[in-house]
């Protein structure tokens, strides 16, 4: 049977006095009424240890949500054990059988569990209720379902018969168990990496930033209401480097679904590939890493668009997603325009804590990523060549918020036009609107990263221009819109060079790195 191609979830607004808002503000009360004991999810075990770990809201460090059960290496093997074991039933049980387990975890996210989903997401990970809507609800939601409707595209694909010859294609899981390590920036990534090789038979060790483990909690919750069978998918809290050593010098690993950082990424690779020979096969790895975002301008744009979209693509979410722009290149024509406009539109912004509606700005994710954000910012500030003109403060008394900054910089090949900074920090360049097609090739070799960029342009030539110039510059190009906000089915999402191996969220290709194809002539 076909699966009929889904439709995007709809986003809700969450405006002033609408259903949806009364019910995120219950779960919120809810939420903070309680103090969650989040265990360990190993096989059909719920694992306490005597390690806990406390979790407070980025925003609000007086604040307990709750605790979680750190495991060690036992726990490691454990739960790859626990993935052996459930690998043979989950691997033969038939697709469609599979496909109904994760449309109903998508069902339920759409009904009962939005709220809850949505709260933890913008109390565990300082999101406000519309970033958390199109990514604990929506995103996460389009992912269960789209990634159902190409699994089945991919099991109808058969290859041609002839008479007296019947050919068929198996699309076996991987033999052994794989590994997914998710980040903390979007619930719909830590969401996605692990079901989407559970859904083509595969069982799975999930390792989740501790920093997302509140949210991640329930959509294990969800998993197992859906009917998911114990150790399929098995959630463990250990340190990154231990999960790596017990995993990859294992010889049943078959298989790596990552998004983090680009060091701890290559790291891994590196581990996988001291290990080559122990391994029954060659293990698939793919990975999203970092990321340099940028905005290109010609000197056609309209300054009011561009603008918005630096507002919204540099500093939704503070600027944590992966996608997020960092770097703009802006000709001198439009620049003094744009700077009013991204001001007056700054000054706007509220900076506060996710359950108050009307904040637009929250808190960095934990002290680490504050105390980096807040060295760029202050580095920045000491050079001749930078002038802050937007934001530039911090404080992490009540939590971790940083202003949305934008930095002015003479110097193209600055520290912050070229690191990933991972927060809300902005770098922009003006250049002599004479020198356009220059200006691409410095946005082309400026970094080594190449998730996402836009070009803003009126003049179709200049758009045709910069789309060929920046070919390999970002695996998502943007035409006159933000860089950010990737929907599932219409923009697959994934970078190259530096950004990752672009295998897609939420794509057919994605779904075919978990599979290994068996090809089965019969002669009749
Ligand atoms: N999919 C997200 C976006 O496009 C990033 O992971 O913003």
């Amino acid at each position: 049977f076909n699966v009929p191609l889904p439709k995007n979830e709809p986003v809700l607004s969450y405006g002033k006095g609408t259903r949806e808002r009364q019910l995120l503000k219950k779960a919120l009360e809810e939420a903070r009424a309680r103090q969650v004991d989040i265990p360990m999810y190993i096989g059909a075990e719920e694992v306490r240890t005597q390690n806990k770990k406390k979790l407070s809201p980025p925003h609000d460090h007086q604040h307990i949500l709750g605790y979680y059960h750190e495991g060690d290496r036992q726990h490691v093997e454990q739960a790859v054990q626990a993935a052996l074991n459930a690998k043979e039933l989950w691997a033969n049980m038939s697709w469609e059988h599979r496909a109904s387990i994760f449309l109903k975890a998508a069902d339920l996210i759409a009904g009962p569990y939005r709220y809850i989903l949505n709260a933890a997401t913008m109390l565990g990970q300082s999101k406000n209720a519309f970033q958390a809507e199109i990514d604990s609800a929506c995103e996460l939601i389009d992912f269960l379902r789209f990634n159902v409707y190409f699994m089945s595209q991919i099991y109808h694909d058969q290859p041609e018969s002839s008479p007296g010859v019947w050919n068929r294609m198996e699309y076996r899981p991987l033999e052994g168990f794989t590994l997914a390590i998710t980040p903390f920036n979007f619930t719909a990534i830590a969401g996605n990496l692990p079901t989407s090789m559970a859904m083509m038979g595969n069982t799975v060790v999930w390792k989740p930033a501790y920093t997302q483990i509140y949210a991640a909690n329930v959509i294990m919750q969800v998993l197992k209401k859906a009917g998911l069978p114990d150790g399929v998918i098995n959630l463990i809290y250990v340190d990154g480097p231990v999960v790596g050593d017990v995993v990859f010098s294992h010889p049943d690993f078959a298989g790596l679904h990552f998004t983090g950082s680009t060091k701890v990424f290559q790291s891994m690779w590196k581990a996988i590939g001291e290990n080559i020979q122990k391994y029954r096969g060659y293990p698939r790895i793919v990975g999203e890493t970092g990321g340099k975002d940028f905005i290109m301008v010609h000197p056609s744009a309209d300054a009011k668009e561009v603008a918005t979209a630096i507002v919204r693509g540099a500093f939704e979410y503070q600027g944590q997603k992966c996608s997020a722009a960092s770097r703009c290149y802006i000709p001198k024509n439009l620049w003094e325009e744009v700077r009013k406009y991204v001001v007056e539109d700054l000054k706007t912004l509220k900076i506060g804590v996710t359950e108050d509606f009307s904040n637009f700005i929250n808190a960095v994710i934990d002290e680490r990523s504050f105390n980096s954000i807040a060295n760029y910012i202050d580095n920045a500030k000491v050079s001749q060549m930078n002038e802050i003109i937007a934001g530039g403060n911090y404080d992490k008394s009540k939590g971790y918020f940083v202003e949305p900054t934008v930095i002015l910089t003479k110097d193209p090949s600055s520290t912050t036009m070229c690191e990933e900074i991972f927060g809300p920090v902005l770098t922009v360049y003006v250049y002599d609107p004479a020198n356009f097609e220059e200006t691409l090739d410095l946005v082309d070799r400026t970094s080594p990263y190449a998730l996402t960029g836009s070009i803003f342009a009126r003049d179709r030539y200049a758009i045709e221009l910069a789309t060929k110039k920046l070919t390999n510059a970002a695996g998502n190009f943007y035409i006159n819109d933000k860089p950010t906000g990737a929907v599932v089915g219409q923009q697959p999402f994934g970078g190259a060079r530096g950004s990752g191996t672009n295998d897609k969220a939420g794509a057919k290709a994605n779904l075919m790195r978990w599979v290994s194809m068996r090809t089965i002539k019969e002669t009749l």
